[in-house]
Formats: structure tokens, sequence, C-alpha cells
């Protein structure tokens, strides 16, 4: 290992194979970071490893490791290959995550299970993997990707929903078990992004109904580059945003009837 590598920050992102964690990777690495991503789509991040030797220098350098955030051995041989490139680890990106469409009572089980499986234990895998690798780096910045959803009741995709409640209810309790080993949290509330996070939803394939105000994966991306050098407890990304999670504490019924409005299949399905 040299010592340019040794200076480098080093950030550790799921789901960097596509939208919003291949955007932090290109994001991370144009800053300089060495990045280490992890996902289960090997051509995918063979793609994204081209494109980031193809920055301009200076820039960073990108590692993948092919594996599923849904194993803790999977994330804890990445995090350990992580620190055996690059001798550090500074910053978790917590973003391997799936949508599912359809009511709770009709949904397929292997639906749900993998919902939760993914969007809730491969975060904590993440966190449980990391930690102990930035204690012994002097302390870190973890970033979990949740959702604006997570404050909004949401009928016909609730146990995605339920499972942004449960990373953003973590992220508040993990800041304060973590502080003392200076290592900072912050609680990552992404409205819709342009990925393909919509299509990938389990379930019905229907599209959603209604226009929302749209961010690209790349303006995500840059939030998470300023995010993990000013270290907030929260990021949201736009002022619509801000509305729909105020709405969702201050008015939740009015909230849940217009979520069940985007959301509902429609009736010949
Ligand atoms: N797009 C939106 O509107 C939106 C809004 C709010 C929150 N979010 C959140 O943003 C995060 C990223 O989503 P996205 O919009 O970028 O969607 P995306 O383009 O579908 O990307 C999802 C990523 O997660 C990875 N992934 C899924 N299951 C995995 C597993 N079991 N193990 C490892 N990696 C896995 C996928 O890679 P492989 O398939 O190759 O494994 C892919 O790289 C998610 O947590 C999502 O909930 C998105």
């Amino acid at each position: 290992m040299d010592n340019v590598t040794m200076t480098k920050r080093v950030v550790f992102i799921t789901g960097a194979s596509s939208g919003i964690g291949r955007a932090a990777a290109l994001a991370f690495a144009g800053a300089g970071y060495a990045v280490c991503g992890l996902a289960r789509r090997a051509e995918r991040l063979e793609t994204l490893q081209a494109e980031i030797d193809a920055l301009p220098s200076p820039q960073g350098e990108f590692m993948s490791v092919v594996g599923d955030v849904r194993r803790a051995d999977d994330v804890n041989a990445a995090v350990e290959r992580t620190l055996a490139q690059f001798g550090r680890l500074d910053v978790l990106v917590a973003n391997a995550g799936i949508g599912q469409h359809g009511a709770v009572a009709d949904a397929e089980w292997e639906h749900i299970e993998a919902v939760l499986r993914t969007n809730i234990d491969g975060v904590l895998h993440s966190v449980r993997a990391c930690a102990p690798a930035m204690r012994g780096s002097g302390g870190g910045q973890i970033l979990i990707i949740s959702s604006v959803v997570a404050g909004v009741h949401t009928p016909y995709t609730a146990t995605y929903s339920a499972s942004k409640a449960f990373v953003s209810s973590l992220a508040g309790s993990l800041r304060l078990e973590l502080e003392s080993d200076k290592i900072s949290v912050t609680d990552v509330l992404v409205g819709r992004t342009a990925t393909e996070f919509n299509q990938n939803r389990l379930g019905s394939s229907e599209s959603l109904r209604g226009r929302l105000p749209t961010k690209t994966a790349d303006e995500v991306a840059k939030a998470l580059v300023k995010a993990a050098e000013r270290r907030p407890r929260h990021l949201v990304m736009s002022l619509f945003d801000r509305i729909i999670l105020a709405g969702g504490l201050l008015a939740p019924a009015l909230m849940a009837r217009l979520a069940k409005r985007q959301y509902e299949p429609s009736k010949s399905n």
C-alpha cells in the first residue's frame, strides 16, 4: 500500500451497481475518496470500475465486491477486503434497498421478506461490520439511506415505508450509541429520485400515479459527499420533501389518503 492510498479517506457503499449508490461511488471517487462498492450484479460493477478509472485525475480509487447485504458474512468479508486494500474506513453509505408495491394482506410473502431482509437486515449488517472498522480508524460517518415515506403511512407500499421508518429510527439511536467513538450518523430522507427503483419494485408492476418533483441520482450523490464532510443529523434534498415530512407529522391522516391515491392499484388489476 503506498502513502497516497494511506492518506485517502475511504467510503464503503452498498448497492453501488445502479441509481443513487452508483452515482455516489462516482461522486466520492471524483472527490478523491477510495471507494469500495458492494452489490450483487458483477457486470454492472465492472462497468462502474471502468467509468471511475476514466475520471480525470486526481481521482479516487475503486474496488468492487460482489455480495448480498442480506448475508452478514458477505458484508463482513467486503469490509475486511476494504481494510486490507485501503487500510482504513471513514464513511459508510448504507444504501442498498428495494421497493414493493401491493397490499400487505395479498402480497407474496417472498416479496415482503425480501424488502425486510434487504432494507432492514442489510442496513444492520452494514452498520455492524463498519462501526468496529471506523473505531479502528479513529471515527467515521454513517449515512443511512432512508426515505421521506419513513414519516408517512403509505398504503400499498406499507412494508417498504415501514422498513424505512425502522432505519430512520435506528439512525437516531445509533447516533447516541456511537458518539463516544467519534462516529456520527446521518438519517438521509431521500425523496423521489430518477433511478431503476420503481421499475424494480417487487409486486405489482403497475406504474405509480401522479407526477412528483424528482431529483437525479447525481444530485443526491453530491449531497451525500457534502454530508460526509458536514455530518448533519438529517439530510433532506428539497423543499417538497420537507413539506411531505411536515405533512406526515402534522396531518398524518390526510397524507395517508394522498399516499393511498398514489399507490393504490387500479380496480381492473
Ligand atoms: N429512487 C427513489 O425514488 C428513492 C426514494 C427514496 C429512497 N430511495 C432509496 O435509495 C436507495 C437506492 O435506491 P435507488 O433509487 O438507487 O434504486 P436502484 O437503482 O434500484 O438501486 C438499488 C441498489 O441496491 C442494490 N441492492 C438491492 N438488493 C441488494 C442486496 N440484497 N444486496 C446488495 N445490493 C442490493 C442493487 O444492486 P444489485 O441488484 O446489483 O444487488 C442496486 O445497486 C434505496 O435504499 C431506496 O430505498 C430511493
